[in-house]
């Protein structure tokens, strides 16, 4: 005779991880700190449990993580999430909610992603309470992820609690046969000092782009020299994908939609035989190709950018003008498939329109092949 009281009720890991996800979303009903923190720490741990061995390890610099691990030549994809711009939580919960989904996306990515990189203004202000909250929300990502920084992250205390969360700004790994290199393009000439603002000024002052008072984004000299040297001992043959916060091109300066001395990292990346470079800063669909160097910029989770003014790059298939009544239009995360040959895909994963794929082929044939099918006006 069975007797069912004396069998434990164990749930299954899937059934925890729902539950425990589920929790992370009933807790940002009503966003206090400590139930935040309680329920961000649940949702790691389903994280955790639901088999992301590698979780704890996420924030370490990559270099550690991946040591050049795997043939070359395989192809392989990874997400990216990026400029979610977090206030702290009781001024803009929907920052937080948009950030949440774009972390729900890449986890139901299937097969997962090798790894999500993350593209920078993860705060808004720059506030240690914003950059814990973003860190606390990617903890719950699956896959490794690598951050990036942008200057919404940086100008209120120079870098220094985002290094502590994420280790250093600018640095490479290998992974599968690519090179992949970080940098801090956001460097900004001091006008600070001589003004005598305080830190909140300064990061005011940046995070307002069209103002005349800051200098323009730059990767800056030392830098450069670093990048030179970490690419000495990399075969021309290796592709490269370079990530940046700002775009490694001069779009529209008033804006700082630019990097003051992309000409001359350009030139140090000309020499390879295949160059991605992936950015965040924009908010938009925007692609570009310069020489050999194809330029993709990333979506963001909080809000969209219009487009410059002045004009687009000849290759930018544009995304349709976001509906202003919808606060989820325009925004999103991708995809990037990475081919055998190094060259990428990107795929725009526009919440509320069809995806949009921009292939390497795309950007390779001049627009002439594959061209991408530009995103409908209608919400799916
Ligand atoms: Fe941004
Ligand atoms: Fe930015």
């Amino acid at each position: 005779m069975s007797d069912n009281t004396k069998i434990p009720h164990i749930k299954s890991v899937e059934t925890r991880h729902l539950e425990q996800r589920e929790s992370l979303f009933r807790g940002l009903q009503n966003l206090d700190r400590r139930n935040f923190l309680k329920v961000s720490t649940g949702a790691a741990a389903a994280a955790l449990a639901a088999g992301a061995s590698n979780h704890f390890h996420s924030f370490l610099p990559v270099n550690v993580a991946y040591a050049a691990d795997g043939p070359a030549g395989q192809g392989f994809s990874f997400a990216y999430i990026s400029d979610s711009h977090l206030y702290v939580k009781k001024t803009n919960e929907r920052f937080v909610r948009q950030l949440l989904r774009a972390v729900d996306d890449v986890n139901k990515l299937d097969p997962q992603p090798d790894f999500v990189f993350f593209g920078g203004d993860l705060a808004q202000l720059g506030r240690k309470e914003e950059l814990d909250l973003g860190a606390q929300i990617l903890k719950s990502i699956k896959a490794p992820l690598h951050m990036m920084v942008g200057e919404h992250d940086w100008f209120f205390d120079m870098g220094q609690h985002w290094n502590e969360l994420f280790g250093p700004q600018n640095y490479s790994f290998d992974h599968k046969g690519v090179h992949f290199v970080v940098l801090m393009s956001v460097q900004e000439k001091d006008f600070w000092t001589a003004r005598g603002m305080s830190p909140a000024e300064r990061m005011h002052t940046v995070a307002g782009l069209d103002n005349a008072v800051q200098s323009a984004f730059e990767v800056g000299a030392p830098q450069r020299e670093w990048l030179k040297k970490d690419l000495e001992k990399v075969p021309t043959s290796t592709p490269l994908i370079v990530f940046s916060h700002s775009p490694l091109y001069k779009l529209y300066r008033p804006w700082n939609f630019w990097t003051d001395d992309a000409e001359d990292v350009q030139a140090i990346l000309q020499r390879f035989e295949r160059v991605t470079v992936l950015h965040g800063h924009t908010h938009q669909v925007l692609t570009n190709r310069i020489g050999n160097i194809q330029f993709q910029g990333m979506l963001s989770t909080a809000w969209p950018w219009p487009y410059a003014p002045q004009g687009l790059p000849a290759l930018t298939v544009q995304m349709n003008r976001p509906n202003p009544f919808d606060p989820n239009d325009g925004l999103g995360d991708g995809t990037i498939s990475v081919h055998p040959d190094g060259l990428v895909d990107m795929l725009y994963n526009l919440w509320n329109r069809n995806p949009m794929q921009v292939k390497a082929s795309y950007l390779s044939s001049g627009g002439k092949s594959d061209v991408p099918v530009a995103p409908t006006l209608a919400s799916y």
